[in-house]
């Protein structure tokens, strides 16, 4: 990203630190368990008892295996959240786990407005219920060069973008994080990025398939340092798109703002697909290194999506900055 030189990124940075995340089981509190109740969702659904919040470690139960995942094999959890990109907590690869773990993701709505036919708020737990979870194993490649294979516990955004009902007109989709600068400590300082992060698909991009919003990994509720309680994954773009901790939900006609092409519009395009044959301006994208292996592999076109995405593109300078 603009903060950090390829030169500046050591191989020893990928190295992953052995620090496990602290599995703590929350036993709810009457207040969580009223508003669940309130709002006609039972946790029972998705969790192991009925009388327990969804926070880091607790499991996620009927996930369905999707014939989506790729067979590679999945990079621990060790890693998957000990060396993460979440700049509202720290620019540091190694320090957002541990400044997350007191993030709040409850109680969490999300709201949908813009070319809606009605604006509305969702619940996550209602939002967790749209489409049964699913468990997409993913290669996910980040613009800095390093890849993981994560397996990710979701649903399609298809179905959310379903149940928010966008006018035929609408021909983008824009993403919100939260702006808690309260939880979040980058988000009181200057000069670090344009708060709050923001993203966009096109409609088309969306609905794929591949596309998901994920509320878990490796079978338990999503680490907050992954994005929780809700995070966009679309596997054949630079991991930058997979915008964390979504509040809100905007369709629109023009092409919306986003982050890392409002810092730095040169290096980070809207489209941001993984492509090997176009470099970055300050670093090849040709190849990339699989946390937790030693030699770099070469990078795929869309990150080794291209029989399902390519078609999305036709007709588009893949060369350009997109
Ligand atoms: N979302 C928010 N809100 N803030 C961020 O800093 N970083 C992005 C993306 N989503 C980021 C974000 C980048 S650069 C990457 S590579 C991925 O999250 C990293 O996801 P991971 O930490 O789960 O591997």
């Amino acid at each position: 990203m603009t903060i950090k030189k390829p030169s500046d990124i050591p191989s020893s940075e990928i190295t992953p630190k052995s620090t496990y995340l602290t599995r703590r089981k929350f036993i709810a509190g009457a207040a969580a368990a009223g508003a669940a109740l309130a709002g006609g969702f039972y946790l029972r659904d998705h969790l192991d008892t009925a009388t327990t919040v969804h926070a880091e470690g607790q499991k996620l139960s009927g996930i369905v295996k999707s014939k989506l995942s790729t067979s590679e094999t999945p990079t621990s959890f060790k890693d998957i959240t000990n060396y993460n990109n979440y700049y509202e907590f720290s620019t540091d690869k190694y320090e957002p786990n541990g400044l997350s773990k007191n993030f709040r993701t409850r109680p969490w709505t999300v709201a949908i407005d813009g070319m809606v036919k009605k604006p509305k708020k969702l619940d996550i737990d209602a939002i967790m219920k749209l489409a049964p979870l699913e468990e997409r194993i993913y290669r996910h490649r980040c613009v800095e060069g390093w890849s993981m294979v994560i397996p990710w516990v979701g649903f399609p955004l298809s179905a959310l973008i379903k149940a928010a009902d966008p006018l035929p007109s609408a021909k983008f989709v824009a993403f919100q994080t939260v702006l808690a600068p309260d939880q979040m400590p980058n988000q009181k300082r200057s000069g670090v990025l344009d708060w709050p992060y923001v993203e966009g698909l096109r409609m088309d991009e969306a609905m794929h398939p591949l596309a998901i919003m994920a509320v878990g990994l490796y079978d338990e509720v999503l680490p907050n340092v992954d994005g929780a309680p809700l995070r966009l994954v679309v596997p054949w773009k630079y991991g930058f798109k997979g915008i964390k901790a979504i509040v809100k939900i905007s369709f629109t006609d023009s092409m919306p703002p986003t982050t890392w092409n409002k810092m730095a519009p040169d290096e980070y395009g809207f489209y941001s697909n993984v492509n090997p044959q176009k470099d970055h301006p300050r670093w090849s994208q040709a190849s990339e290194r699989r946390i937790g292996e030693f030699r770099k592999r070469p990078t795929l076109m869309f990150n080794g999506y291209a029989d399902q995405v390519a078609s999305l593109y036709s007709g588009m300078d893949l060369q350009k900055n997109y």
